[in-house]
């Protein structure tokens, strides 16, 4: 895995000329341009067609970009893969994924387009079956990344909203879990409150916390409070220096251990520190070119 940043990863609906235009100028990761949910059936046609074209015309810069198709188990999922091949889009995010079949079936597709010979996978993890079958997924074959679905995921799990998400941390580390030993990136769900900042915090937080690498967003008010979560802040980078300083010190001296702040420093804290250094570079390089 490489240290391209998905701190904010922004929905923008295809139907949506304006904001599509908007998000060249917004300070987002990457974009999920949607044909799925955020398009009305009757819309349908028309987004796939503005979608293809806008990636052919536009510029969204460095920015990753993920085309949202309708799932396999609608009338509307090869249309949309028709259509943008042409473009050479990126990457396909594949809503409603259950088993690693589904992710087969999407790549055999893309290998008999020459416009999708390099398109990556990303899948949305939302459904039950999908979360048990998340490591063959991961490991399935142009898997780029996953996105979480909670929406759909708590839907059909029956559970209730809570601020600690505590019916969703099963299926949101077992993704986690899925996602790292393929090296595959993992970015978190939305918060549908997206006028609540202080709520949208805690949520990108918890997410950080465990690992992931951002989180989906519906609105661009979201994108500085993720964009600042998903960040190394000017502590953990201080620390990382140290650290490195401190383990290069104690190498040269004939060590295999040091201390910094009253902690051990070993090898693999060594791993994790130029990791954060690196993405922190990365996000400045990013933001550079934004
Ligand atoms: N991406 C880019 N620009 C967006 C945007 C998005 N997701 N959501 C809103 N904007 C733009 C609007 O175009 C508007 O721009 P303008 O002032 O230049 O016209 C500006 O931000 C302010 O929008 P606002 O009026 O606050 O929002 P809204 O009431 O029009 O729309 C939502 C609110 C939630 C319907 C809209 O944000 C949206 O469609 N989000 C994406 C939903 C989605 O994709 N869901 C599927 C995945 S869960
Ligand atoms: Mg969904």
């Amino acid at each position: 895995m490489d240290n391209r940043p998905f701190r904010s990863v922004l929905y923008i609906p295809a139907s949506k000329p304006r904001a599509m235009d908007k998000a060249r100028g917004l300070a987002c990761d990457a974009i999920i341009f949607d044909l799925e949910d955020a398009v009305a059936v009757d819309e349908k046609p028309a987004a796939r067609a503005l979608l293809a074209r806008t990636l052919q015309d536009s510029d969204f810069g460095p920015r990753a970009k993920l085309c949202r198709i309708n799932g396999f188990d609608t009338e509307w999922a090869r249309d949309d893969l028709d259509a943008l091949a042409p473009a050479r889009p990126e990457a396909i995010l594949l809503p409603k994924v259950n088993t690693a079949d589904d992710i087969q079936q999407l790549a055999d597709i893309l290998d008999s387009h020459p416009g999708t010979a390099d398109t990556r996978i990303w899948a949305m993890m939302e459904t039950p079956l999908g979360i048990l079958n998340a490591a063959s997924i991961a490991a399935a074959p142009r898997m780029a990344g996953f996105v979480l679905g909670t929406n759909d995921l708590a839907k059909d799990l029956n559970c209730r909203f809570r601020v600690d998400r505590l019916p969703l941390q099963c299926a949101l580390q077992t993704c986690l879990l899925a996602a790292r030993a393929a090296g595959i990136v993992a970015v978190d769900g939305v918060y549908n409150a997206f006028k609540d900042d202080d709520g949208l915090r805690a949520e990108c937080e918890q997410g950080r916390d465990l690992g992931f690498d951002g989180k989906t967003l519906i609105h661009p008010a979201q994108l500085d409070v993720a964009n600042a979560s998903f960040a190394p802040d000017a502590a953990a980078i201080d620390l990382a220096r140290r650290q490195i300083a401190a383990f290069d010190e104690a190498t040269t001296k004939g060590l295999g251990v040091a201390v910094v702040d009253g902690k051990i420093v070993e090898n693999l804290h060594i791993v994790t520190a130029r990791q954060t250094l690196a993405r922190a570079e990365a996000i400045l390089k990013l933001q550079k070119a934004l």
